[in-house]
């Protein structure tokens, strides 16, 4: 019998790519993963830039390329980041990879040996917590309530637990809960990490796309000691289908990054990053944030007030003022990973929230993505999800 490594004791298929392949079920109304609207994926654009590339570059387009990634691209992100982040950096503290799940991969191995503490808040991201698992961490879990991470229970875990390595963190627009650290939190958080110093993955796909409300200061944006390690991506901003994002970070950091990447996949994709480059230099990635912007506003009001219109009483959930995701907490009695054959019994995709708790528990919870449907499905598809809720109540 073929014998596996430990780690993959662990180690399942999440919850999202299970329910991923309903995306593609004619009539689905598909509130599961966080998938941009396609619709608006600047096609035409990209198109054109991918000609102008070939022209331009010829093979070295299709040639290997660095390990820290393209430099153009890596100026206009650190362009970027002291534009709209306050984030001072140069593009030599910028390191290009496949996807920010990659560069949560890299932290997990950077910095977590077997039976190393990683800390996190909870619920969290179920693409890091399974990004980590491969290491064999412990996971301890900070509470949060509206306002994200409770920063007294973050300190009396920091002051009560040995062996704390990594702290992961979602302060804007948290998947899963679509909730955000205010300003007075995010200076609370940094004074305690200064104090134990201890690295943070700072993880923020979701800043950019606030649709109401004032911007707030990454984590990285306060950091005096080189403890954040901010990820940013392109795939909510532009299309993750590139699979192109960055890591910020001091330098002795960054470089145990760049070594992991030449170990894992060398480079992210040279023609990809020089695609992208492109676009950003010829069209306003700018304008086209403020239409993604304009359309998750609608989609997300519309979504939360069909679930105030249409949920039980007894059913929570939050209302985001950015991002993707709203986060619903059912009364306990229901488990919603049996009711998720339901609701796709009748055409509804959703995430059941218990992958999203490292250490279990938690059946009664779930995610809805509210940026991949049109307007009208989302109001009849959360009406069909508010019948299943209610008879569940009712058995
Ligand atoms: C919090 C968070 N981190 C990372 C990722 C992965 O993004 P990428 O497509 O850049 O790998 C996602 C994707 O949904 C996410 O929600």
């Amino acid at each position: 019998m073929v014998q596996f490594a430990d780690r993959m004791k662990d180690m399942k298929g999440s919850d999202i790519r299970d329910i991923l392949r309903f995306a593609a079920v004619p009539g689905m109304y598909y509130f599961a993963g966080g998938m941009p609207a396609p619709e608006l994926f600047p096609v035409q654009e990209m198109k054109a830039c991918a000609d102008l590339v070939m022209d331009e570059m010829g093979a070295s387009a299709m040639q290997y390329s660095s390990t820290e990634g393209y430099p153009r691209l890596r100026e206009q992100i650190a362009q970027r980041l002291a534009e709209k982040n306050n984030i001072h950096a140069d593009k030599d503290q910028i390191l290009i990879t496949s996807g920010s799940q990659q560069g949560l991969d890299y932290a997990g191995r950077v910095f977590l040996n077997e039976g190393d503490v990683v800390v996190m808040e909870s619920p969290s991201y179920l693409g890091a917590i399974n990004a980590f698992k491969t290491c064999q961490p412990r996971f301890v879990t900070v509470p949060t309530d509206e306002d994200g991470m409770i920063m007294e229970a973050l300190d009396q875990v920091l002051a009560t637990t040995p062996n704390v390595k990594m702290i992961y963190v979602i302060p804007d627009f948290q998947n899963p809960t679509g909730r955000t650290w205010p300003l007075e939190r995010r200076k609370q958080f940094m004074e305690i990490v200064n104090r134990y110093e201890i690295p943070v993955v700072e993880d923020n796909p979701y800043g950019e796309l606030r649709f109401d409300g004032a911007p707030l200061p990454a984590l990285k944006s306060l950091d005096t000691k080189e403890l954040i390690i901010y990820l940013g991506t392109f795939s909510k901003i532009l299309a993750p289908g590139y699979r192109l994002a960055w890591v910020c970070a001091g330098a002795e950091i960054l470089k145990k990054f760049n070594i992991m990447q030449q170990a894992a996949s060398l480079q992210a994709s040279t023609v990809s990053q020089m695609e992208t480059a492109k676009y950003l230099d010829t069209y306003s990635v700018d304008a086209h944030i403020a239409a993604i912007r304009e359309t998750y506003a609608r989609r997300c009001r519309l979504m939360v007030d069909t679930m105030a219109a249409t949920f039980p009483e007894a059913v929570r959930f939050t209302r985001p003022k950015g991002g993707l995701f709203t986060w619903a907490e059912l009364p306990a009695q229901i488990d919603t990973r049996v009711m998720a054959k339901q609701a796709l019994e009748k055409m509804v995709a959703y995430v059941p929230g218990a992958g999203f708790f490292p250490n279990g528990g938690n059946n009664h919870c779930l995610r809805l993505n509210y940026s991949n449907m049109p307007d009208e499905r989302i109001v009849d598809g959360i009406t069909i999800l508010a019948e299943v809720i209610k008879e569940n109540l009712a058995r």
